[in-house]
């Protein structure tokens, strides 16, 4: 297997803008293992293979483009993050990275809980069988009916985001004769970013209720006499994509202090705290992610200490990754169209799909990689963007990257690190079809979404 590539100087140095990309790998034809899911390989032929099937077979009986979803990776990280945090700890997957029947059966098997945001969500979850109470249901703006469903259904616990919420959802448990397990979604004044966290503007935003200013003090008043309602911990999501944990840190702090002010002032000890998700992957070659283990001990040793030194007892912990998970689990594999090489700039590749199945370069100027992975070539590398079929000149899938300078329309190339927030943020822009997910493993790949149809399109459109 020819993994673990380095980034060395670009050959091509005299057509490249200033340094605002990643150099290239020296051999294009040596795969980086940090992007890649795990049971990527290149065969004898310098084809790419995925769970032991060669991408150019699963371009034909599947189609391009199309997400191609390694389940024994995704299922390995799943268990890799459970036994990081261990028995007194709980993970929930974020399924707003990306869901489906499939994936619910996976975590359920795999003794992860899922943490879901939407009515369609948790439709899914109940609908695949994830036990009610492993369910935590999240959103600044729940209906009505989404809350009755959750309290119906016996969700394992309501996120609190709002003072009417709190309100909403005590009635809501009261009139169907329950009481609710809710935790309350706090803001600590921490705003993470990908590398760096900032300590401004925090209040200025939707999501939770500040710690700033007495408020979540406030909302735990309220929350605790309200019958309806059992307050068990408080939470608190700072971000995406982060690789620092200073920023958790912080978080963790404050929550345990709010732990502690809630003991003095009620003599009521929470028994647990969410920190959330928002843990980094590699997207490129410059990426260091944080393992789950070196995650779950730097989370489990700063609660801990907070609460030693607080007097209170070590609450039971929960995170939220979704990224983390899914992210390197799946490569968008798209075929190669029209080739543009514009003298002095860089090569424009069009691909068969674009921001229809991929709208994070677009909208968070996210970086990819990419790879020739139908054959090897010993071209010299280009500089190159690839970029989608839309009507839309910020159609862009890859900003900069380097393939080989035989490219040629047919190739096949594949994008990786395309699991999360890809499929689950498609759309039909242009009336594209959204791609399939195909899960490989052992040698089967089998549709776990379906590719979209025209027939989808016009079912929707009543005329
Ligand atoms: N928990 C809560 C309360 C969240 O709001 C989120 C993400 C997560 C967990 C999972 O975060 P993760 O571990 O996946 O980073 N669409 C964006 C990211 C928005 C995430 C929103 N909330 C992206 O494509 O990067």
């Amino acid at each position: 297997m020819s993994r673990s590539a380095h980034p060395a100087g670009p050959r091509h140095a005299d057509v490249l803008p200033e340094g605002h990309y990643s150099a290239p790998a020296t051999d294009l034809n040596v795969l980086d293992e940090k992007v890649w899911s795990r049971t990527v390989t290149r065969d004898a032929d310098g084809a790419l293979t995925v769970g032991g099937i060669e991408v150019a077979r699963l371009a034909q009986e599947f189609g391009t483009p199309a997400y191609f979803l390694d389940e024994a990776d995704f299922r390995a990280r799943c268990r890799a993050w459970s036994d990081a945090f261990g028995a007194d700890a709980d993970v929930f997957y974020a399924g707003k990275a990306f869901l489906s029947r499939a994936v619910v059966r996976w975590l359920t098997e795999e003794g992860l809980n899922l943490d879901v945001c939407s009515g369609g969500e948790l439709t899914t979850a109940l609908d695949a069988g994830m036990p009610a109470e492993r369910i935590a249901f999240h959103g600044n703006n729940k209906t009505v009916a989404e809350i009755e469903r959750a309290v119906e259904a016996g969700v394992g616990r309501i996120v609190l985001d709002s003072f009417q919420e709190i309100v909403r959802v005590a009635h809501i448990a009261q009139r169907l004769g329950t009481r609710q397990r809710v935790q309350i979604r706090v803001t600590v004044g921490v705003e993470a970013h990908t590398h760096e966290f900032i300590a401004t503007a925090h209040e200025d935003q939707k999501f939770g209720i500040a710690l700033a200013g007495g408020q979540a003090a406030e909302a735990v008043r309220r929350a605790l006499t309200l019958d309806g309602l059992e307050l068990v911990g408080i939470h608190s999501h700072i971000g995406s994509q982060i690789f620092d944990m200073a920023g958790f840190e912080v978080s963790a702090r404050r929550v345990v202090q709010l732990l502690a002010e809630i003991r003095d002032e009620h003599g009521v000890e929470l028994p647990e705290i969410d920190l959330g998700g928002g843990l980094g992957i590699a997207y490129t070659s410059d990426d260091d992610p944080r393992e789950p283990h070196e995650i779950a001990k730097a989370l489990g040793d700063i609660v801990t200490r907070e609460c030693e030194s607080a007097g209170l007892r070590t609450p039971r912990i929960s995170v939220e990754p979704g990224r983390a998970i899914v992210g390197p689990t799946a490569f968008t594999l798209y075929e190669v169209g029209t080739i543009k090489p514009l003298e002095g700039l860089r090569t424009y590749v069009s691909v068969d799909g674009g921001m229809s199945d991929n709208i994070r370069t677009a909208l968070y100027d996210a970086e990819y990689s990419v790879a020739l992975v139908s054959r090897t070539s010993d071209a010299e590398p280009m500089l190159v963007r690839v970029v989608g079929k839309h009507c839309e000149s910020g159609d862009i899938v890859v900003k900069d990257a380097f393939l080989p300078s035989d490219l040629a329309p047919g190739d096949l190339i594949a994008v990786p690190a395309t699991g999360a927030y890809c499929r689950s943020m498609a759309s039909n822009y242009n009336h594209a079809l959204r791609p399939p997910v195909v899960a490989v493993r052992d040698g089967e790949a089998r549709v776990i979404v379906r590719r979209e149809t025209e027939e989808d399109l016009l079912r929707l459109d009543v005329g």
